[in-house]
């Protein structure tokens, strides 16, 4: 048996897969019942090496749920590996990293003390939302970027001379990060999001630099859709050519997809942090050369 168990949970069977072949690990996959009242029954096909194992489990919807299965297969986990390292591709409530209205709790705080009790080493993350959330963990932390995977499909686009456009201020570092891979020039809008509602709306006035120009919108994450639709609205108002959408999850809550499309984006294209329909590309190389 190889020294290295890539233990796997449902939401990232085929990333596991294909990163356990990677490492040349075996692969301990996971057998799911969630039982009437809700709870996750979860069983584990295989051995699990007594010298390092590796859970790797995205935290998507439903998002609860999926985080007591990380917990627990981190938990069965460590009753048999000395070293537990963790993956979590894509990282939910990551976006409450701080206490943004009088009495919220920051969740990201109580998830730190969560993954150390269970066991968890060191924890593994994809372009989290922001750095801010990893500071209340006190195992060790990485973030691995998609950003070099996702320009590498674009390239093979070949858009003629395409501007990257971040939706918000908050997203400029990232859209700078693949302006710089793809060899092109980058903007940040202005957003605002009420943060009772959860509305968002784009403060920046005119931009004449996106006139006939194919943009590539860039973002960490696509929930429902509202702030790329706004960012779309407001750069077909300024007559730019095709759009397209980088991210590396889609969560694509409800119908967000074809609000997306309809608002007037030509394609999304995401990572397989979250599989689905516009996860073309695929970041298991990256994470592999991470954790070894
Ligand atoms: C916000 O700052 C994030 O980077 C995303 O832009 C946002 O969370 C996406 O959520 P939604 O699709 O619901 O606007």
């Amino acid at each position: 048996m190889s020294q290295i168990s890539v233990i796997s949970g449902t939401t990232s069977e085929d990333l596991a897969k294909k990163i356990a072949n990677k490492i040349k690990a075996n692969l301990v996959k996971s057998e799911i019942r969630i039982f009437p009242d809700g709870e996750s029954k979860i069983t584990l096909i295989g051995k699990i090496s007594k010298k390092r194992s590796i859970v790797i489990q995205s935290i998507f919807p439903p998002v609860d749920t999926n985080l007591v299965q990380t917990l627990s297969l981190i938990t069965k986990a460590k009753e048999n590996s000395s070293q537990v390292d963790v993956v979590i591709p894509y990282m939910g409530y990551a976006r409450q990293d701080r206490e943004f209205l009088p009495g919220e709790i920051v969740t990201m705080k109580v998830l730190g003390k969560l993954f150390k009790g269970a066991g968890a080493s060191k924890i593994t993350v994809v372009d989290i939302h922001s750095l801010i959330g990893l500071k209340y963990f006190s195992t060790k932390t990485e973030n691995v970027t998609a950003i070099p995977d996702l320009v590498k499909y674009f390239k093979k686009l070949r858009l003629k001379n395409p501007l990257i456009i971040s939706p918000d201020q908050g997203g400029k570092e990232r859209a700078k990060e693949f302006a710089v891979e793809l060899d092109s020039d980058y903007i940040a809008l202005e957003k605002a999001r009420d943060r009772k509602t959860g509305k968002v709306k784009i403060k920046t006035k005119d931009l004449s630099e996106v006139k006939n120009r194919d943009l590539i919108l860039v973002d960490d994450m696509i929930s429902t859709g509202g702030s790329l639709i706004k960012a779309t609205q407001f750069l077909k108002k300024q007559k730019c050519k095709r759009i397209y959408v980088a991210c590396t999850h889609a969560l694509l809550m409800n119908d967000a997809e074809k609000k997306i499309k309809k608002a007037g984006v030509t394609s999304i294209i995401s990572t397989n942090t979250i599989p689905g329909k516009t996860s073309k590309v695929d970041i298991s190389n990256t994470i592999a050369k991470a954790i070894m």
